[in-house]
């Protein structure tokens, strides 16, 4: 899919702002703090209606206004979209989809495909297990809006029993309770931890080939979900497999006060010639990882979904070679591409159309030909 239109009213540092896109790559050039990553940010919310950046949605809006509203018009293979967003200081966002009004936020998912790749994805690898955790449930939400329901009830009922694990080693007769929080949270960390497997082993396939590729046959990938869990081949006895291991770990968890075993622990395990990268990878190989990881996400979403997804690369073009860009870019010739930068030099090779090279200076987006 590829966006035809942007609007922004009140969003960031922007008053108003319309622009048309080509459907194939869009540059935004511009100093630093000058609002490139705010157009990209917009276009990010009009795929998960969060921000890549805040939770707060106040920081959406521009600083002496109270509402803010974003509209995309995109094209898909069979139909067209237009999305809609209102933001209102002290209300609840408002989204329309094609006109209509969505009654929950989650309705949206799985319409704007979006996939961003920032320095801090370039780190994916070398950064905690938090950061790969947060790269494996974005990209299955996005594909999969029930996994997002499943993980945010699970983060929930795991608050709630590390909450009674602390108070239950001071006041044992609260014991009773906590059998009622543990199968909620065996339940919904089970399917958790599945689709992540499902998710994970696909993945590994994909960016298996895309790496061989970028590194002329010379390493092969392997990525593995590491889970705390044991897990088994159906849901039943993974089930079973997280209750054991709970049962087990109850001693470690009232002393700890916290719950020691869990979805909320897993890795992705990243391997090349079987070396685990994580610890051993130097920088570019680590980069390089991360980057066959991303392209593989973006297959993937089109093997899900029959769309190819929107990339939107912050800051990372000039982060990696020539030899890395153009491999990306010539990998990508069905995807639609905003890049953002502060330096045209190193984009030359790409041949951007000059009428969608967007100057950004102050809030204020002009082209050559404008
Ligand atoms: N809610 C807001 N209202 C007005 N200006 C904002 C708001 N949020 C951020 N900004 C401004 O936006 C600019 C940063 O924009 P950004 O897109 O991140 O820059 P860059 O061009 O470096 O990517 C800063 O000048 C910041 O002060
Ligand atoms: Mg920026």
């Amino acid at each position: 899919m590829y966006l035809k239109s942007l609007k922004l009213i009140n969003f960031r540092n922007y008053n108003q702002l319309a622009l048309e896109f080509h459907p194939k790559i869009n540059v935004f050039v511009g100093e630093n703090a000058q609002g490139k990553t705010n157009i990209l940010e917009a276009i990010y919310l009009t795929s998960t209606a969060k921000s890549f950046r805040t939770s707060k949605d106040r920081e959406l809006i521009k600083f002496d206004k109270d509402r803010a509203y974003i509209k995309v018009e995109g094209k898909k293979r069979y139909t067209d979209t237009t999305v809609e967003l209102k933001l209102e200081e002290g209300k609840k966002k408002q989204i329309k989809l094609n006109g209509m009004t969505l009654s929950k936020n989650s309705e949206l998912l799985n319409n704007v495909y979006v996939v961003v790749f920032s320095p801090e994805d370039l780190k994916l690898i070398k950064e905690g297990p938090s950061e790969r955790r947060k790269f494996i449930d974005n990209e299955i939400a996005q594909m999969k809006p029930s996994y997002f329901h499943h993980l945010n009830r699970y983060n929930k009922v795991l608050m709630q029993r590390n909450n009674l694990i602390k108070k239950i080693y001071h006041n044992k007769k609260l014991m009773d309770t906590l059998d009622i929080w543990n199968e909620k949270l065996i339940e919904l960390g089970t399917k958790l931890m599945m689709e992540r497997e499902r998710f994970v082993t696909r993945i590994n396939l994909l960016s298996r080939l895309i790496h061989r590729k970028i590194t002329e046959n010379k390493e092969n990938l392997e990525v593995r979900y590491m889970s705390s869990i044991e897990l088994k081949n159906d849901f039943k006895d993974t089930l079973e497999s997280f209750r054991k291991t709970l049962q087990e770990a109850l001693d470690v968890d009232l002393q700890r006060g916290t719950t020691t075993f869990g979805p909320h622990r897993d890795d992705l395990g990243v391997f090349v010639n079987g070396i685990d990268i994580r610890s051993f990878g130097s920088q570019g190989q680590q980069r390089t990882c991360a980057l066959s990881l991303k392209l593989a996400e973006i297959e993937l979403i089109k093997g899900e979904t029959a769309e190819y997804p929107i990339l939107l690369l912050d800051d990372v073009m000039s982060e990696l070679d020539i030899k890395r860009q153009t491999f990306l870019i010539k990998a990508l010739k069905d995807v639609q591409i905003f890049i953002t930068t502060t330096e045209m030099n190193h984009l030359n090779e790409l041949n951007v159309n000059k009428e969608y090279i967007f100057h950004v200076k102050n809030a204020v987006v002009y082209n050559e030909s404008m």
